[in-house]
This record gives structure tokens, C-alpha cells and sequence, in this order.
């Protein structure tokens, strides 16, 4: 039997897994996975490519920009890939410095608005498994299974450091640390959406799991809430 063809919210602060328990449960039960968190990073990528996105947001010319920006998702063997019209940017927007400006620009409503609306059409199918801040509680707030993911803080960093040295960068360990903290403070105290537990969600700490104990507890999960062997 398989799972019905649901939406699953996954939200949680920075580097907690959050995207990698997702990927690895759309494959599992065939779902489609949505990361929103690309979609603030690319926004944030054309914003300084552009000239809107420095040292300060000229929110005027972020404004002007989006409605002609064509960033999607390409669903391909390496994985979902985010382009900006021809242009695969997956690499791009995962750099330290993409990470050092994204928080402050989608703490912006007129930011938010933009994504959450290419959200709603990308999720249009269903069977969906999106991650983010605030997908539980404000983009979907229906969603009928809510996951919020949670790791202890020094774990979470030695994660996005890890991440980031494979990816051939070589970024210092308290650079990481701080872009974490900065961006759990400002995800968590902006006035639109902030990152927030969903009453309904179920709290997943993997500080100390495998992945395959992940997907143990997920398959559990399922099992209690449909009542079906997954
Ligand atoms: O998941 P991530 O670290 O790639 O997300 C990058 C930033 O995007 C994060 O610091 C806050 C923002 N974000 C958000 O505000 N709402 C979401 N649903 C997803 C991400």
C-alpha cells in the first residue's frame, strides 16, 4: 500500500537535515521534492547579480526585478536543480555569501509574496514534499503530514562546514557558526512567517540518527498517522 497523495511540510532552523530527510523520503515513497529555501537563495543570487542585494536591499529595484525573474525547478538523475532561465544556479546560491544575505532578503513581505506564489503552482500536483521555515505553517498550512526538524547547534554547523568543504570551499568554522546563529535569529524574529513549530507538527531530533534511523522513524510516523505499512 502506498502513502496517499498528501503534501508533507518539513521546516526547522538552518543545516538541521532538514532538505536531505526530505530528499531521501520523496525517493523512498515517490514524492516530489520542493526546496524552498533555493527559491530565497535564488532570489537573493539575482538580487546581488543585479544590483539589488549589496552591502544594503534597494528594495525598489529587488521589487522591479522579480516579476520577469524566471527562477524554476528542473528535476533531473543529479537531483532538483534550481535555474534561473537556461541557467542551472544550484552551485551559486549554496556559496557563504549567498547564506550571509538570504535572511534579511526573504524577511521581506513583497519577497515572500513572490515565492510563496511560485510555491503554490510548483506544488500544484500534490504528493509534495517541501522544506523551509514556514511551509507547515504558512504556505501550507493544511498540510496533512508536518515534520519540524530539529539538531544541536554545534552539530548543525560541522554539518554546513562539512558541506561546504565538499563542495570545494573553504570556509573558517566560526564564520559557519555565526551565518548560522545570524540566520536562526532572523528567520525566527522577522514579523512575516517567522520560523515557528506548527502546533500539529511532529518533532524530529537527529542529532544523534543515521539516515536510516531517520527513515525508520519516518516509516513509524506514517504508520501511526495513515494506519498503513510504508
Ligand atoms: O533552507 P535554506 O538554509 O536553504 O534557506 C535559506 C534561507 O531562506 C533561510 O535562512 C531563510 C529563508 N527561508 C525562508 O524564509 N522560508 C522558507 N520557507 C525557506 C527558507
Amino acid at each position: 500500500m502506498k502513502i496517499p497523495d498528501i503534501i508533507i511540510a518539513v521546516d526547522g532552523y538552518s543545516s538541521t537535515g532538514k532538505s536531505t530527510f526530505a530528499k531521501m523520503v520523496a525517493k523512498e515513497f515517490g514524492f516530489l521534492y520542493l526546496d524552498s529555501g533555493a527559491m530565497y537563495r535564488g532570489v537573493t543570487l539575482a538580487g546581488m547579480e543585479r544590483g539589488a542585494v549589496g552591502e544594503t536591499i534597494d528594495e525598489a529595484a529587488l521589487k522591479a526585478l522579480l516579476p520577469p525573474l524566471d527562477l524554476h525547478f528542473v528535476h533531473s538523475e543529479e537531483g532538483t536543480l534550481l535555474f534561473d532561465g537556461q541557467r542551472c544556479i544550484e552551485k551559486e546560491i549554496r556559496t557563504l555569501e549567498v547564506s550571509g544575505k538570504v535572511s534579511p532578503v526573504s524577511a521581506l513581505p513583497l519577497v515572500r509574496a513572490w515565492v510563496d506564489e511560485r510555491l503554490h503552482a510548483f506544488a500544484e500536483k500534490g504528493r509534495v514534499i517541501m522544506d523551509g521555515r514556514d511551509i507547515g505553517t504558512t504556505v501550507f498550512p493544511r498540510a496533512e503530514l508536518k515534520i519540524f526538524v530539529t539538531a544541536a547547534e554545534d552539530v548543525r554547523a560541522q554539518r554546513r562546514f562539512d558541506e561546504l568543504v565538499s563542495k570545494g570551499d573553504s570556509p573558517r568554522f566560526e564564520d559557519v557558526l555565526a551565518n548560522l546563529r545570524e540566520r536562526d535569529y532572523i528567520d525566527s524574529h522577522r514579523e512575516t512567517s517567522p520560523l515557528r513549530q506548527a502546533p500539529d507538527a511532529f518533532v524530529l531530533d537527529n542529532s544523534d540518527m543515521t539516515m536510516h534511523e531517520e527513515l525508520v522513524w519516518m516509516r513509524g510516523l506514517i504508520q501511526g498517522k495513515f494506519g498503513i505499512l510504508a
